[in-house]
């Protein structure tokens, strides 16, 4: 026989029920016989009514209390809409200033020239290589584009790491890594005697003198190699394959990953003049006027410029929407003072404001029991897509506590809805952010154009754009609400990077060849 072991059941009894003599045994006998396998105690309550009530108060004010310090720890993160048109305006005055500012001026929004002034045709064929440098990995291919009826671009590609103490030592051991990979890739392809022209996407910002020429202004995301600050990418690149001494490449162009995101996307839709990177670091490139690039000759015409717009907000123009917690992440990295949208925008640093959030609600007892773990202390735990899980709106509760176990992080259920509830609030704000700094761009080249109205397309790369369950979606309604004249399509880049930079390349080697 199954017996299934019930602990003691204690009922309360009210006060009013000893009055009658005999209603306690009674009660008691009924209860037995009806669930003889349950073993009911009964406890004479005092006071009970009022008592009750007052411990549910204590509770309920305890609760109540407690989500008030959380809400209004949170409160600043959200931005009413007259804040968000203001980050537009101050975004659009920042645009300007960067496009009037000559080169060797440093004004947040950096606003560099690619000296891309074509967009794909469709008609660009050859093979091409294409490396690409701006993340954890090192991305080396080769891309074969077709044209005419049999239009198609082919993408072969091996992925390197790149170990963290390469990524902040010296620039010659950074090359040298770079070099090496490159090596190894054409041995595996069996290239190494085939010199094929190569595009380098080099997702920093570079101060273009010409396609292939470009001096990197500052590192930015988690890189600081030694002694690459000002000097030509190119240039260190081809020495390092001097050094090497194994193989020869034409290095024809450096491309920022924005300006090859949108190159990808314009060779599906001529539409595309815009590049959005929304991933470990944020930004924007768009085809501007000639004549409104001061630091160009020339004023036929346009160029794709590199916005750069990770660094709105280092004159301290920010300043009224940044909170503590962005305080303590721009002190805790790399670059501090630096890059400050994208410390509010940007994969990479979305992870490091929340955790600042949990560390004060824990630190206040709100949250984790109280206790500070050393998981919390460890920067960089919570990683995009784990953001991304847990904001999913088809995760139950007890799925984000698995999620927060996984980070070693022991939570009961109000803590996953809180720890969900800080997630959506340093999301929105980053899509947000982003859409009213995209609303200025659009319509300033809505403007540009003397247009009522602008149809254009943005082609968009980066995980957090592709994998976040609402950032895009709060993005696109942010765009929509803060450019009402302008109607903005967005297109996922397939492959961006690589493609791109081959197909600038491929447009850049049409050029020479006069086609
Ligand atoms: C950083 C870089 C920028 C790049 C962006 C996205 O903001 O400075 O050049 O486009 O990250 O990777």
């Amino acid at each position: 026989m199954l017996t299934e072991v019930i602990p003691p059941l204690t009922v309360r009894s009210p006060a009013a029920h000893t009055d009658h003599p005999r209603y306690a045994k009674r009660l008691h006998k009924v209860v037995r016989r009806l669930v003889p396998e349950c073993h009911v105690r009964f406890v004479l309550s005092e006071s009970g009514s009022s008592k009750g009530a007052a411990m549910v108060t204590a509770v309920a004010g305890r609760l109540h209390s407690q989500r008030l310090q959380v809400c209004h720890t949170l409160a600043p993160f959200s931005l009413s809409p007259g804040q968000l048109q203001q980050v537009r305006d101050r975004m659009r005055v920042d645009l300007e200033r960067g496009l009037r500012k000559g080169t060797h001026t440093g004004t947040p929004v950096k606003m560099l020239p690619s000296f891309v002034c074509t967009l794909p045709s469709g008609n660009e064929w050859g093979k091409y290589l294409a490396l690409d440098l701006g993340g954890t990995n090192f991305r080396v291919m080769v891309v074969k584009i077709r044209s005419g009826l049999r239009r198609s671009v082919r993408i072969y590609n091996k992925i390197y790491a790149i170990p963290l103490e390469i990524m902040q030592g010296t620039g010659e051991e950074l090359f040298d890594h770079i070099v090496q990979c490159i090596a190894d890739f054409l041995d595996y392809m069996g290239m190494k005697n085939t010199r094929l022209p190569l595009g380098f996407t080099f997702s920093f910002p570079c101060r273009q003198t010409g396609i292939d020429k470009g001096a990197l202004v500052s590192w930015t995301k988690g890189f600081k190699a030694t002694d690459c600050e000002g000097h030509d990418v190119v240039d260190m690149l081809r020495e390092a394959i001097k050094r090497k001494n194994e193989f020869d490449l034409d290095i024809v162009a450096v491309v920022n990953d924005t300006v090859g995101t949108m190159m990808t996307c314009a060779y599906e839709d001529p539409k595309c003049e815009i590049g959005l990177i929304a991933g470990t670091g944020s930004n924007v490139c768009y085809m501007e006027e000639m004549r409104n690039i001061k630091c160009m000759e020339g004023n036929e015409g346009r160029m794709c410029v590199n916005t750069e717009w990770g660094g709105f907000g280092d004159d301290g123009a920010l300043e009224d929407i940044c909170t503590k917690f962005d305080q303590e992440v721009d002190e805790g990295s790399l670059n501090m003072g630096k890059q400050r949208f994208e410390k509010m925008t940007s994969g990479m640093y979305l992870g490091e404001i929340v955790r600042q959030i949990l560390i004060d609600l824990t630190s206040r007892g709100l949250l984790f029991r109280g206790r500070i773990t050393e998981r919390l202390k460890t920067p960089g735990i919570f990683e995009t897509r784990f953001l991304s899980q847990i904001e999913s709106d088809r995760l139950a509760l007890l799925q984000v506590r698995a999620i927060l176990q996984q980070l070693g992080l022991d939570s009961t259920c109000d803590d996953s809805i809180i720890v969900k509830e800080v997630c959506g609030v340093v999301s929105r704000r980053a899509a947000q952010l982003c859409g009213a700094g995209l609303a200025a761009i659009v319509d300033k080249i809505r403007e540009n154009r003397g247009l009522d109205h602008l149809d254009i397309t943005v082609g968009v790369d980066g995980t957090l754009y592709k994998l976040h369950p609402h950032f895009s979606t709060i993005l696109k309604e942010t765009v929509k609400a803060l450019a009402p004249l302008c109607d903005v399509t967005f297109i996922l880049s397939e492959d961006g990077s690589g493609k791109g930079a081959a197909l600038i390349t491929a447009v850049a080697c049409s050029l020479c060849r006069g086609v």
